[in-house]
């Protein structure tokens, strides 16, 4: 059954969420990659949905099923992603939760390296990948609200507060990754977040990321009611 309206708090808006890592070709068949599972991105996206939103979710390779309600594009690469972002475009909110390769091989080969006996392994030229959230800021189609995601090992909160600012975005969810697999929060169902905007910094506990999906979705729709033009 639909929801009455006051607990549908993004009827009529429209959600753009990234999720996942993105995949950068070596060769035919090796690529570059992180430990980025999706689960955070996606359960925002169907937490937005549930609220009534119109929610394009923009995900990079993961083995999750797609959110109730929610429309999925699926993408490999950082460009990719950008060129479906783009194409998403216009929305009242989008949140950049996923784990953008910062950086793709120069030259992706044609056939697959092989080995050479004798030579040491050739080095890997590395070129910087579009920074998605940074093109979005300065686009003329920015949406009203633009959350970015920030994953760090150390000094969480000060790296948060930099890139709030270096990004021109309006929010940065900030989290701890240290540990090692399995003992992380990538991958894991869990996360310990904090919300860095301009004038505060408020650390929620450690819930489950479908409860840390719920309430960012609570904010976004208050935070979007108060500058509706
Ligand atoms: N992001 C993006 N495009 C990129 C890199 C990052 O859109 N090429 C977004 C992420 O989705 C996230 C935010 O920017 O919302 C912060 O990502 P993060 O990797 O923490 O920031 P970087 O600027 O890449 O800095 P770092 O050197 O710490 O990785
Ligand atoms: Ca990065």
């Amino acid at each position: 059954p639909l929801l009455e309206e006051h607990q549908r708090p993004l009827s009529g808006r429209h959600v753009l969420v990234t999720a996942g890592p993105t995949h950068e070709p070596i060769d035919p068949v090796r690529y570059i990659a992180n430990r980025s599972s999706g689960k955070q991105g996606f359960a925002i996206a169907a937490a937005a949905a549930r609220a009534g939103a119109r929610v394009t979710l923009v995900a990079g390779p993961v083995d999750l099923p797609t959110p109730e309600g929610v429309t999925r594009v699926d993408v490999t690469t950082a460009r990719e992603m950008l060129a479906a972002v783009e194409g998403a475009l216009p929305a009242d909110c989008a949140v950049m939760v996923a784990a953008v390769a910062d950086w793709r091989v120069a030259q992706e080969a044609g056939q697959k390296l092989k080995k050479d006996g004798s030579a040491a392994p050739a080095p890997l030229e590395l070129a910087e990948n579009p920074d998605i959230l940074a093109t979005l800021a300065i686009s003329g189609q920015r949406p009203r609200l633009l959350i970015g995601f920030a994953a760090e090992t150390e000094n969480v909160i000060a790296h948060a507060q930099a890139k709030l600012a270096r990004k021109n975005c309006d929010m940065i969810v900030a989290n701890d990754v240290s540990g090692g697999p399995g003992e992380s929060v990538m991958g894991g169902s869990r996360n310990r977040v904090h919300l860095v905007t301009v004038e505060a910094v408020e650390s929620w506990d450690d819930l489950p990321k479908e409860e840390v999906a719920a309430r960012l979705v609570d904010r976004i729709a208050s935070r979007l009611d108060s500058v509706r033009p």
